[in-house]
């Protein structure tokens, strides 16, 4: 381990099998965190080359399982993003891409930070279980097409021991500990193709979209040279994607979609990237075509079924697709309102999604209890023209205390300019 070390702290190219070697020590815990560390800082000071990063990323994928979905028929596609505020995208797309014919197994995670995450809105929903045996997962996808679970059976164990130590040693943000931390998981989890949402922005772990870019052009090398057809896309994350933000809240929105009763930003991007799973799951010539496809799923009423089904099927009440009040309602709903005229120029999106963490929507230790109740629902984007005296946003809280400091924290999040300025765009980028 040393050796590795030192080799990397001149910046030296690492071999295949020195890589392995550090990848296994990781899984196993066979060698001491204080030299794990430190070739995560030489990484993180002096990069890796594609090679290097492919090589990380196909030995923590082989450090511990790698799900078999060759039971379910088709070209199973995974979608991953790179993590946002809310960011509801798969409760969007899921039942859509479903609803169009292409098997969806997907292994989804939980919040983490100011990120939102699927597994938590998923338990919102009353007696859902995200839980399943792999067995009952696979079962799930055949008979019904849809799954949304936690990570089934023992994936990249690697990259369990090496993403704990990155956050508390300062190096989490190195492209090639990214890109292989993401993708080890991604290939593990056994998918023939992936669509990655990378985003870029103040809600982003990557602020600024030189650095998006480079992440996601690194993503597709690393997918080319291991052989998995990966498609990133960089969107934006200037603001929080849907207007609801909170667990109960961003399924609400996502009913709300499938039911045809909102559009917006959300249904923009859940279109745009299940567009493109469609595509590489050979259901559609074109993204574009899928795209269709979903708009089609929509109006017909044939995707919000299939969330039904799919609710139902891991054990939790479908009738909340029908009345959402059905979904846990909050104590205390009351509106932020804007202390002067003028244009909405900027949102810090983290702070955003702070706010709705420190509410109760998400952990602040690892073992709190969330609140599912709770969150904001925004009334303006970056552009609008807003009023004094109009709502910001509605805040759905558990007591007056609890919004009292959510109010401050959202205000001092939306910043109102007094010149007009223009929207921000959802898409920046296609890499392929
Ligand atoms: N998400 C991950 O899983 N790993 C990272 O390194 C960053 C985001
Ligand atoms: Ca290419």
């Amino acid at each position: 381990m040393l050796e590795i070390i030192e080799k990397k702290k001149f910046g030296q190219e690492l071999t295949r099998e020195e890589i392995a070697f550090f990848a296994q020590a990781a899984a196993e815990k066979s060698v001491p965190d204080y030299q794990l560390s430190a070739l995560l800082m030489a990484i993180r000071l002096n990069g890796m080359t594609d090679q290097e990063t492919t090589d990380l990323t196909l030995a923590m994928r082989d450090s511990g399982d790698i799900a078999d979905l060759s039971g379910i028929p088709g070209i199973k596609v995974d979608k991953h993003s790179t993590g946002g505020v809310g960011d509801t995208t798969t409760l969007v797309l899921a039942p859509l891409v479903a609803a169009c014919g292409a098997p969806v197994a997907k292994m989804s995670g939980r919040g983490l930070g100011h990120t939102g995450g699927t597994l938590d809105k998923l338990e919102s929903i009353p007696g859902l279980s995200v839980a399943l045996p792999v067995e009952d997962f696979i079962r799930q996808v055949k008979e019904i097409g849809v799954a949304v679970v936690g990570q089934t059976g023992h994936l990249a164990p690697a990259d369990k021991t090496l993403y704990a130590l990155r956050d508390v040693t300062s190096t989490v943000d190195s492209l090639p500990l990214i890109v292989s931390s993401i993708l080890s998981k991604k290939l593990a989890a056994g998918s023939d193709a992936i669509v990655l949402d990378v985003k870029t922005g103040s809600g982003a772990i990557m602020h600024t979209l030189e650095d998006s870019l480079k992440l996601a052009q690194n993503m597709v090398r690393v997918g080319e040279l291991a052989g998995k057809p990966i498609v990133a896309l960089v969107s934006g994350m200037d603001q929080p994607l849907g207007t609801h933000v909170g667990n109960a809240l961003e399924v609400k929105e996502a009913i709300d979609i499938l039911a045809g009763r909102a559009g917006g930003d959300l249904l923009e991007v859940s279109l745009t990237l299940g567009g493109y799973m469609l595509h590489l799951a050979g259901k559609a010539e074109t993204p574009e075509a899928g795209q269709a496809m979903m708009k089609q799923a929509i109006d017909s009423g044939a995707g919000l079924e299939k969330l039904k089904q799919m609710i139902a099927a891991q054990g939790g009440d479908p009738s909340v697709c029908d009345d959402v009040n059905r979904l846990p309602q909050a104590q205390v709903i009351r509106p932020v309102t804007c202390g002067v005229s003028g244009w909405v120029s900027k949102m810090n999106t983290m702070a955003l999604g702070l706010a709705a963490q420190a509410m109760g929507a998400g952990r602040m230790k690892v073992d709190d209890e969330l609140d599912y109740s709770v969150g904001f629902v925004l009334q303006v984007r970056i552009g609008d023209r807003v009023e004094a005296g109009t709502p910001l946003c509605v805040l759905h809280a558990r007591s007056e205390e609890n919004a009292d400091r959510a109010e401050a924290a959202i205000r001092a999040a939306i910043t109102i300019g007094q010149e007009a300025c223009g929207r921000v765009p959802n898409f920046y980028a296609v890499v392929t």
